[in-house]
C-alpha cells in the first residue's frame, strides 16, 4: 500500500500541468457538472493526464486510463483482493456462549450490545454519505472507482450486522435503532450527519472556496473522524474479547471489518491530502483551527461513549483507557493530515491493537490475511 509520502513523490512527478491554475473560477452559480456525467461531447478532445483534477474538473470523468491517481487505483485493487463475506464466518461458538447464561458478564453484555448498535446503523450512514454526498464532487474517475468498491463494502459491513443479530437472535429493533435511542451513540451520529446533509442536497456543489471547504470538512468528518477515530474503540472491545476466546466468529468478523477500513481510512487521508496539494488555499490557518476543534470534540463524544458502554470496564479496557486510546488515535490522525496534535503526548494503552493496525505493518497484515482468507484458513488470535 502506498503512504502519502510516497504519494508526495508521486503527485510531482505527473503534476505537468497544475490543476489549480487551469482550473476556470466557477461561482456556485454557474457551475454545471462535467459535460461527461450529462451527454456525450462529440467533439471533444482525448484527456490527458494532466487534464485530472480531484476536484471541480471539467474532464471526462468516463475515461479512467490514463491513471492519473495511481494510489487510488491500488487501493481498488486491494479492497477486491481484501473481499470476504460475513456468512463464511462460523457464528456456533457465539451463539453457544451469548445462551449460556453465565457465559458473559452483564458488562460484556452491555458492551457488545451498544457495540453492535453503533455499528449497525454507523455502516449505513457512511454508505449514504459515500453515494450521496462524496461521489458526485470527487471528480476523477479513479478516485470513483475507489468509491463503488468502498460503498459495496460498507453494505458487506451492514450485512455483518444483520447476519449477527440474526444469528444471535437479538431485538433487531433495539439494535438498529439504538443510533437514536441510545444519547451516547445518537451524539456521534448527530455529529457526524451534520456534515453530510449540505453535501448531499441536490443544489450543493463545489467551484467556490467556501464550499469547497465544505466539502473538505465532510471528508475530514467521515474518513478521519467517523472511519479513522470512532471505530477504533469498537475494534478494540470486540477484539479483546476475541482474544480471550469470546465472541470469536465477531471479532473474526471484526478484524475483516477492520482490514477493509485502513484502507478506506487510508484512501481518505490521501484524497484529503490530494486536494489540500491541489487547492492549498483552502487549507487556511482558520480552516486547520477547526478542523483540529473538530478532532479534539470527536475524542470528547468518543469519551463519552466509552463510559457509557463500559460504565465499569472488563477484559483490560476501562473508560480511561478507551480515552488515552482516543488521544493517542486522534494525535496520529492530525500527524496524517498535517496538523499539531490536539492532546498532550500519549502512549498507545493497547499496544496489542497496533500489531493490526500500525501503519508500517499493515502491508503484512493484508498479506497475511489475502492468503488465509484465499486459503480459507481462520484467524488465529495471539
Ligand atoms: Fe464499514
Ligand atoms: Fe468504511
Amino acid at each position: 500500500m502506498l503512504t502519502w509520502s510516497d504519494e508526495e513523490v508521486e503527485v510531482e512527478k505527473i503534476s505537468v500541468m497544475p490543476a489549480v491554475a487551469e482550473k476556470p473560477v466557477v461561482g456556485l452559480e454557474s457551475y454545471v457538472a462535467p459535460i461527461s456525467e450529462t451527454a456525450i461531447d462529440r467533439n471533444g478532445t482525448r484527456v490527458r493526464v494532466d487534464d485530472k483534477a480531484m476536484i471541480n474538473c471539467r474532464a471526462d470523468v468516463n475515461q479512467l486510463l490514463p491513471l492519473k491517481y495511481k494510489w487510488a487505483w491500488e487501493k481498488y485493487l486491494s479492497g477486491c483482493n481484501n473481499h470476504w463475506m460475513p456468512t463464511e464466518v462460523s457464528m456456533q461458538a457465539d451463539i453457544a456462549l451469548w445462551k449460556s447464561p453465565n457465559g458473559l458478564t452483564p458488562d460484556e453484555r452491555r458492551a457488545i450490545k451498544r457495540n453492535l448498535g453503533f455499528f449497525a446503523a454507523s455502516e449505513s450512514l457512511v454508505a449514504n454519505n459515500i453515494v450521496l454526498a462524496i461521489y458526485r464532487h470527487l471528480t476523477n474517475p479513479e478516485c470513483r472507482q475507489y468509491l463503488l468498491r468502498q460503498a459495496f463494502e460498507e453494505a458487506v459491513h451492514t450485512h455483518t450486522f444483520q447476519y449477527i443479530v440474526e444469528s444471535l437472535g437479538l431485538n433487531e429493533g433495539e439494535l438498529f435503532n439504538m443510533y437514536r435511542e441510545v444519547p451516547s451513540i445518537t451524539e456521534k451520529a448527530a455529529w457526524a450527519m451534520k456534515y453530510t446533509q449540505s453535501l448531499a442536497d441536490a443544489a450543493f456543489s463545489t467551484g467556490t472556496a467556501v464550499k469547497d471547504r465544505d466539502f473538505l470538512r465532510d471528508l475530514i468528518a467521515f474518513y478521519v473522524v467517523f472511519e479513522g477515530m470512532w471505530f477504533y474503540t469498537g475494534f478494540a472491545q470486540i477484539l479483546s474479547l476475541g482474544r480471550r476466546n469470546k465472541m470469536v466468529g465477531i471479532a473474526e468478523q471484526y478484524q475483516y471489518i477492520l482490514r477493509d477500513e485502513s484502507i478506506h481510512l487510508n484512501f481518505g487521508i490521501d484524497v484529503i491530502n490530494q486536494i489540500k496539494a491541489e487547492n492549498p488555499g483552502l487549507w487556511s490557518s482558520e480552516f486547520q483551527d477547526e478542523v483540529s476543534g473538530m478532532l479534539r470534540s470527536a475524542a470528547e463524544l468518543e469519551a463519552a461513549y466509552g463510559r457509557d458502554t463500559m460504565p465499569n470496564g472488563f477484559l483490560g479496557l476501562s473508560a480511561v483507557l478507551c480515552e488515552q486510546y482516543m488521544h493517542f488515535i486522534a494525535n496520529r490522525r492530525c500527524a496524517q493530515i498535517g496538523l499539531a496534535p490536539v492532546f498532550a503526548k500519549t502512549e498507545n494503552p493497547f499496544p496489542w491493537m497496533s500489531e493490526a493496525m500500525d501503519l508500517k505493518k499493515e502491508k503484512n497484515f493484508f498479506e497475511t490475511r489475502v492468503i488465509e482468507y484465499q486459503t480459507g484458513g481462520s484467524l488465529g488470535w495471539d
